[in-house]
């Protein structure tokens, strides 16, 4: 182009002809109606554009992007084919513009060209709903931010654009870009496809690195928001710096770049998520090589997945596994061919209408990558194809054609936008149709990269659906490391199960394993980071991953101690019934009666039924045994205390109150004053009994012994010692009150001398239970059922031979003491004593 050329260019309002629109052209071809192609065939980087000088940046004198140049001969195949096969839009011609955008440098005048009229101008309207510019639709530009630029533009006279590449998650503020819409998913979804590479692979410590761009930055937070929640974790994050237009390294560059790969050697994680367009690479990979860094998987976000010329970068294979996310490759039938055709034809011809519309050198790339185009060529191109032929559903419908014609009619860019949103069918077997922000919800691969020329160097390994969110793996990753194993890429071990993990530093990943503690236990679904506490029946070891049921511990048949105790208790039960025989048999001799007479029988009966009760205090208690024990067993005992009691209280009164107060001794001989008193106790003990079921229950329960915690004891009490309180402190107190008189009474005749047995009995009776009650205050272990039987058994014992067994020793062995005139000597001889 010519310095006039130059001039004509610049202006931003006013588009001058150059030529007259050829046909058929690599850039531009007449038809009834235009669409505008935006394709990067020339990249250089960012922020170069020349707004010093008034001209329009010259695409052609950067570095061809292969890529580009296949996307731009997708959209002249999608256009031939709908204009070779009559039945979508029969009758009907469609032509395009395609400007080179030279990635970011040349949006703006494209879009002007586009937006002008037939004759270059682009009047200023109040109302533009009946304004008709060059194109009725544009497809393309490949970046997000140029996309952004060109889409300000387009959206002014809603004029439909269609972008195949950009996956920013801000183009989808359809406030913003109303008029915006793109054949590919958004960004989330290709983090999403990130993540759950990471999370198949179990990586949880990730390196993210970033363009000092908008890209970079955009994608950074939409991840670190995506990871947020999830088990994966940020090593470090950073920015690589921005290259200089001719790709020369700098010394800051240098040292920058140095102390990244530094920092990434230094690390432990071995993965590393790249955000960034392929061109701010370059050196950061040639650093990596130089310092024979490698081991690494790198992830490349879609800007770089596929990028050919990094990808051709010398021995970049050292440096580790590569792996991309990328759009899907959906082949195109007889396109491949139609490139190939192409290219043979010659370089793209430059008879176009506006600048860059040119591109000489689009052919000239090297032979290797040339095969590799032709593996990777589809990937891409059939964003560009769907592109098109939604604009072609779409005017097919608004135009209303039938199967034979079309009528040519004035195609306003707003009635064509909002039909394109409304197209729905099915293309090569993938359905179009967009979804509520102009999104296409198309699947995404992710791709590993090879280097082995007979094959594809973007070889497919997953694929990722976005509607269902879902990875699908289709090959194995072939991992450049040592062992061919997936590298390990976590800040912590994995724990034991049964092992909590303790956080250390801020990082969730990053964690030192605890045993959980006796009794509790870690449910890994649920928290892994705190150990629950088992059940109350239940209990676990140090680091169990559940808890098992406690052991229940009671009093069994077979164990030593229970036979030990109810072989005492048979002893007690024989002995009882042979006193109970013997005093059936003398009961009308005076021991016998002075013992009591029939007392001693309302005495012995109880014992006996005391006995028998032990076996219930044997074995799992039940409603049946705890009733038992908790009311038969303690009456009986009441009964035979108060007995003894009121013994012990007449031997005193026969002697002395009958002396002192013989009204009073006269009421209580003939009232019966110690059936009476009996009575009365027994009343009141089962009052009491009563109320102590009334306000607790009789069923069993279970209590966790302090000094085991992996067993329970089964006991009728929640709370054992109060239990024994409540049952014995009436007991208690009448022992008291039989010692103090049995005391009181102990120089009487030697006949009468059961006082000092008596007081031996209460004696014992107290001592025992009042120790037992201590030790179960501080006691609460297995040993309480077992020693609460044991000392009532032997408080049985020391009644039963205590009280009765001197007596029945002097009934068998001492038949001359047990006479009436004996008996009477002693009174006498007690009498004569005292005056
Ligand atoms: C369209 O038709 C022309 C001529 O018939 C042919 O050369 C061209 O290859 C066809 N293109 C496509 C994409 O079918
Ligand atoms: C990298 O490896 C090559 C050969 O294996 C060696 O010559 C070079 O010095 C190494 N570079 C570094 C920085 O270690
Ligand atoms: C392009 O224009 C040049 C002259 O400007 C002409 O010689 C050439 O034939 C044209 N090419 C095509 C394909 O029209
Ligand atoms: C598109 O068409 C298919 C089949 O005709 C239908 O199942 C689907 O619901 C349509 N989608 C929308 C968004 O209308
Ligand atoms: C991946 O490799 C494993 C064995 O390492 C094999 O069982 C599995 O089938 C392979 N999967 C695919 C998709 O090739
Ligand atoms: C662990 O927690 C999950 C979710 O809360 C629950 O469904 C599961 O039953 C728990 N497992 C155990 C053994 O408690």
């Amino acid at each position: 182009m010519g310095p006039q050329a130059r001039v004509v260019c610049s202006l931003f309002f006013l588009l001058q002809v150059l030529a007259e629109p050829t046909e058929n052209s690599d850039f531009s071809l007449a038809g009834d109606y235009l669409l505008g192609g935006l394709f990067t065939l020339h990249a250089n980087v960012k922020g170069i554009i020349h707004l010093h000088y008034l001209q329009v940046p010259k695409c052609k004198e950067y570095e061809t992007k292969a890529l580009g140049y296949t996307f731009m001969q997708a959209m002249h195949f999608a256009v031939q084919e709908i204009n070779n096969h009559s039945s979508l839009l029969p009758g009907v011609r469609l032509g395009y513009e395609i400007v080179d955008v030279c990635y970011v440098s040349n949006n703006v005048q494209p879009v002007l060209f586009f937006l002008a009229g037939e004759d270059y101008l682009l009047p200023i309207q109040e109302d533009y709903s009946h304004y008709v510019p060059r194109v009725v639709a544009v497809i393309g530009p490949d970046s997000s931010e140029s996309t952004t630029t060109v889409a300000h533009f387009l959206s002014l006279i809603l004029l439909p654009q269609i972008t195949y590449s950009a996956f920013s998650n801000k183009l989808r503020n359809k406030q913003n870009f109303p008029s915006l819409l793109r054949t590919v998913p958004g960004a989330d979804h290709q983090i999403e496809a990130m993540i759950q590479l990471m999370l198949q692979f179990r990586w949880n410590w990730v390196i993210v690195l970033v363009s000092n761009d908008d890209y970079g930055r955009d994608h950074s937070h939409l991840l670190s928001e995506r990871l947020a929640g999830r088990d994966i974790c940020i090593a470090f994050q950073e920015a690589l710096p921005t290259p200089q237009p001719n790709q020369e390294v700098t010394r800051q560059e240098h040292e920058r770049l140095e102390a990244i790969v530094d920092k990434l050697q230094q690390s432990s994680a071995r993965v590393v998520i790249l955000f960034s367009p392929d061109l701010s690479l370059r050196n950061f990979f040639r650093e990596v090589l130089r310092r024979n860094f490698s081991g690494v998987v790198w992830i490349a976000s879609e800007s770089w997945a596929t990028d050919l010329v990094l990808h051709g970068l010398t021995e970049l294979h050292r440096a580790g596994t590569f792996l991309g996310i990328t759009t899907q490759s959906r082949p195109i039938p007889g396109f491949g061919e139609f490139r190939a055709h192409r290219a043979q034809a010659g370089p793209p011809t430059s008879n176009g209408t506006t600048c860059n519309q040119e591109c000489d050198t689009c052919l000239d790339t090297p032979k290797s990558l040339n095969t590799m185009l032709r593996y990777s060529s589809q990937r891409g191109a059939y964003n560009v194809y769907a592109a098109v032929y939604a604009v072609a559903h779409a005017l097919h419908s608004l135009l209303g054609c039938s199967q034979t014609g079309c009528p040519k009619e004035v195609v306003y860019p707003w009635q064509l936008l909002w039909e394109i949103k409304k197209v729905n069918f099915t293309l090569l077997g993938q359905r179009i149709c967009f979804d509520q922000y102009g999104d296409l919800p198309i699947p995404l691969e992710v791709v590993q990269w090879q280097w082995d020329l007979s094959q594809n160097p973007f070889e497919s390994i997953a694929t990722y659906y976005p509607v269902q969110r879902q990875l699908e793996f289709i090959r194995n990753v072939s991992w450049h490391t040592p062992n061919g194993m997936a590298p390990v890429s976590t800040c912590s071990k994995d724990c034991q199960p049964g092992q909590r993990k303790k956080p250390v530093g801020i990082h969730l990943c990053c964690f030192e394993c605890v045993d959980c503690l006796p009794g509790t236990f870690l449910n890994k679904t649920a928290d892994e980071f705190d150990c629950q506490p088992c059940p109350s029946n239940e209990w676990s070891h140090s680091g169990d991953t559940s808890c098992f049921k406690r052991r229940l511990v009671f009093l069994q048949w077979h164990e030593a101690s229970t036979i030990v105790v109810v072989m005492l208790a048979a002893l007690g039960f024989l002995s009882t019934l042979t006193i109970l025989v013997i005093f059936w048999r003398h009961f009308q001799t005076p021991m016998v009666r002075s013992a009591g007479g029939p007392m001693c029988f309302l005495m012995l009966v109880p014992l006996l039924v005391a006995y028998l009760m032990v076996p219930t205090y044997v074995g799992l208690p039940t409603v049946s045994t705890c009733l038992c024990r908790q009311t038969f067993f303690t009456l009986c005992f009441t009964i035979c205390i108060s007995c003894i009691t009121v013994r012990s209280f007449q031997i005193v009164c026969a002697f002395k109150l009958a002396s002192r107060l013989p009204r009073a001794y006269g009421y209580w001989v003939r009232y019966h004053g110690p059936y009476v008193f009996v009575a009365f106790m027994t009343v009141f003990k089962v009052a009491i009994v009563v109320g102590s079921l009334l306000t607790t229950t009789t069923s069993p329960t279970t209590r966790t012994d302090p000094e085991n915690p992996e067993v329970m004891i089964p006991s009728c009490n929640a709370n054992y010692l109060k239990g024994l309180l409540v049952n014995t402190s009436l007991d208690l107190l009448l022992s008291v009150a039989g010692f103090s008189f049995a005391y009181v009474g102990k120089e009487l005749p030697t006949n009468y001398n059961e006082a000092k047995f008596i007081t031996f009995c209460m004696t014992f009776y107290f001592i025992s239970s009042v120790s037992l009650c201590t030790f179960m205050s501080v006691y609460e272990g297995v040993l309480v059922t077992i020693l609460d039987l044991l000392v009532t058994v032997l408080n049985l014992l020391g009644i039963g031979l205590g009280y009765f067994g001197p007596k029945c020793y002097m009934i068998l062995f001492f038949p001359e003491r047990n006479t009436q005139a004996y008996f009477s000597s002693m009174i006498q001889g007690y009498t004569m004593g005292r005056d």
